[in-house]
């Protein structure tokens, strides 16, 4: 069995360190979690104004201010944390997830699918999404609007994930139900763990739509955070239990398809 969770919390624009602060208040009523997902961009906020701020705010996975604090908190409370944010390279910024191990070990993914304005910002991510070796199972991750496209998660449950690590900061209202069908039709758990409050920056408004949630290879809701108030969860289940990818007695999720049918889709 595994012990999993998500935390929800507003987070304030530009603010790090009051951020960071908030997380480490939360984080020990969550301790005994064996994977906790936090947010995409967890510690900066969303809407950048500017490339510049973006690049003031991002960080490179091997040294950064936040990734740092994740290692700390992951080996305090022998945790994966599995946390956004704004990746530093040579070439630009790319919207990121950290995945950080208890012993320090952190593997990071690029957002592959960017939403609206985060093209204007960040590049997209360059590499495949991929799935790792965690003590709390094997852990795939996609980043919000990756959702959007069935291929982020079927490609991560074709890779072995048992459990999709979510982070997000989602501002449409559908993504809570549609990981209904992401879950079925992989027979993967999947944590979605997304932020709240607003944010306003050149007369754009953005309100996070909260309602984090973990659901279970069914798709049955096993947390579930409110809309617009910080929340936090920690469920236990049996990770294997997504491995098993048959679905009546003739039919298996992944021997049943007809790619060879499937025009014009790659
Ligand atoms: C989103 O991908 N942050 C909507």
């Amino acid at each position: 069995m595994s012990s999993v969770g998500y935390l929800q919390y507003e987070i304030q624009f530009g603010e790090v360190a009051k951020n960071l602060a908030t997380v480490d208040a939360l984080l020990p009523d969550f301790s005994d979690a064996d994977l906790l997902v936090l947010p995409e961009l967890a510690f900066t906020g969303y809407d950048f104004p500017d490339k510049e701020t973006l690049q003031n705010l991002a960080e490179r996975p091997e040294s950064g201010e936040c990734i740092q604090q994740l290692k700390v908190w992951a080996k305090k409370c022998t945790m994966t944390l599995v946390a956004g944010y704004p990746e530093k390279a040579d070439e630009g910024c790319y919207n990121s997830c950290a995945l950080v191990l208890p012993d320090g070990t952190v593997h990071s993914y690029r957002k592959i699918h960017l939403f609206n304005r985060e093209q204007d910002l960040f590049l997209p991510g360059n590499a495949p999404p991929k799935v790792y070796d965690t003590p709390a199972g094997r852990v795939g991750l996609m980043i919000c609007f990756d959702w959007f496209f069935p291929e982020t998660a079927r490609s991560l449950a074709i890779q072995g994930a048992q459990i999709l690590a979510h982070p997000s900061n989602l501002v449409l209202q559908y993504c809570q139900q549609a990981m209904f069908a992401r879950c079925v039709e992989n027979k993967v758990f999947a944590v979605t763990a997304n932020r709240i409050g607003t944010e306003t920056q050149a007369g754009r408004e953005l309100t996070f739509t909260g309602a984090s949630q973990i659901l279970d290879v069914q798709g049955n809701t096993l947390a579930a955070a409110p809309e617009a108030e910080a929340h936090g969860a920690v469920v236990e289940f049996d990770p294997e239990l997504a491995d098993d990818k048959t679905i009546a007695d003739r039919n298996h999720l992944f021997d049943n398809r007809r790619p060879d049918l499937y025009d014009g889709l790659c």
